[in-house]
């Protein structure tokens, strides 16, 4: 827990930016804020005002510990949301809440994987890398990953998209679960639901779950841009969280699963937490039960995003067009994915030096995990966060420009 990981350096970028940003201008492109949207943040508001004066509310949302699989009320919104809008028989005792999400991922990958009973460690499999820089470091045992490289498919008009390599999956060894974000963190892929069906045979097959990470993805906050559906039965461990629709304070983790799993989780929370927080839980409860979050999405959330993503790579064309990069196909999430094809120095360099000026991005490199193999393409990428503000997002993506062509020009 104390090595130096890319999530630890990611966090910490965020505390040093926010610190330097008094003195200096910070130009913060990385981490994984989401955007501080007035129109949502004025329900949120409006729903503290309420919770203030019901006496009830405040007592649930600051006043007592929930249960350990979480506050009960919201667990039911969550499960007749789900069953309202795809059809999935869940109830309760199908749901359960954890500190983030980023803690479910904690929790299962140890509750799954690792060592027992001093036999070789079993593995979270990670279909295609990259994949998302927090699955990195979570294990208490070594080797608690392994991933094999995404296949690179060339769409055109300067975009790539990754495909799921699904032969050279084939006869991996201690498989305790698979785990994919969709979309996908780093890179705004969204898997079609073929490629997700697929990955759901081949782990009942295998006879292990599959743990489907949607913290950008459907229902809430809905950053599927691909239209591409979603997935769940008692084989498939669905993690969501409130963070990505403007509410990543409040540590709001949502695992959606077969009721063993439910259970287990429940249990580490209770050893390691006592119990999940409530606020966002309460926050959200009526505005799951009512419909408005989804509208919220559709209406205001998504299409919030979907703009300042076009806007994004229209500055990059702009900026560094004449270059070599290709983006990955913005189908989800609030990230662009940049490959430099021949980058004369490593990404990791490139975010040394733009972190000099100001200016933080997230090195590709990290977006690796569990992947033993030498692959040039992982020091060639970076990926930006959009969603901050207008101005500083302009001169951050003018900074990578010339960053950009002076490393290529010092060849
Ligand atoms: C793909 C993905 N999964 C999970 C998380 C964890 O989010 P949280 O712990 O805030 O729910 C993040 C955070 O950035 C993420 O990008």
């Amino acid at each position: 827990m104390t090595r130096p990981t890319g999530a630890l350096e990611l966090m910490n970028d965020l505390g040093e930016a926010a610190a330097i940003a008094s003195t200096r201008p910070v130009h913060m492109l990385g981490g994984g804020n989401p955007a501080r949207i007035p129109a949502v943040e004025a329900v949120y508001r409006r729903r503290l005002a309420e919770i203030g004066a019901n006496d009830a509310e405040f007592g649930r949302f600051a006043a007592s510990y929930s249960a350990p699989a979480g506050d009960a009320g919201f667990r039911a919104a969550v499960a007749e949301l789900l069953e309202r809008e795809y059809g999935w028989p869940l109830a309760s005792h199908n749901v359960a809440l954890t500190a983030g999400s980023q803690t479910a991922f904690f929790a299962l990958f140890n509750l799954l994987a690792g060592e027992r009973d001093g036999r070789e460690a079993s593995r979270i499999l990670l279909p295609l890398a990259p994949e998302y820089i927090g699955y990195a470091d979570l294990g208490l045992s070594d080797d608690q990953l392994v991933s094999r490289r995404a296949r690179i498919e060339d769409s055109g008009d300067g975009f790539f998209k990754y495909r799921p390599d699904f032969d050279a999956l084939e006869g991996i060894d201690r498989v305790a679960a698979l785990c994919v974000s969709r979309p996908t963190n780093p890179t705004g892929n969204v898997l079609t639901l073929d490629e997700l069906r697929r990955l759901d045979a081949m782990a009942q097959r295998r006879g292990v779950p599959l743990i489907v990470d949607a913290a950008y993805g459907l229902p809430f906050p809905g950053l599927q841009y691909s239209d591409a559906g979603c997935l769940w039965n008692e084989n498939i461990i669905l993690c969501l969280s409130l963070s990505k629709l403007g509410l990543p304070g409040t540590r709001t983790g949502i695992v959606v699963a077969h009721e063993d799993i439910v259970e287990a989780v429940t249990a580490f929370n209770a050893t390691a937490a006592l119990a999940p927080a409530s606020t966002g839980a309460v926050i959200t409860e009526p505005l799951l039960r009512s419909g408005e979050l989804l509208d919220l999405c559709r209406t205001t959330i998504r299409p919030y995003y979907q703009g300042r993503c076009r806007e994004a790579v229209e500055e990059l064309r702009a900026a560094l067009g004449d270059l070599p990069m290709s983006i990955h196909q913005p189908e989800g999430a609030f990230f662009l994915w940049l490959w430099f094809p021949g980058l004369p120095i490593t990404s990791h360099q490139l975010y040394l030096r733009l972190k000099k000026r100001g200016v933080f991005v997230l090195s590709g490199h990290h977006f690796f995990p569990g992947l033993d193999e030498h692959w040039p393409h992982a020091h060639e990428c970076l990926r930006i966060n959009y969603s901050q503000a207008r101005d500083s997002l302009r001169a951050g993506i003018a900074a990578v420009a010339e960053e950009v062509r002076r490393a290529f020009q010092e060849g």
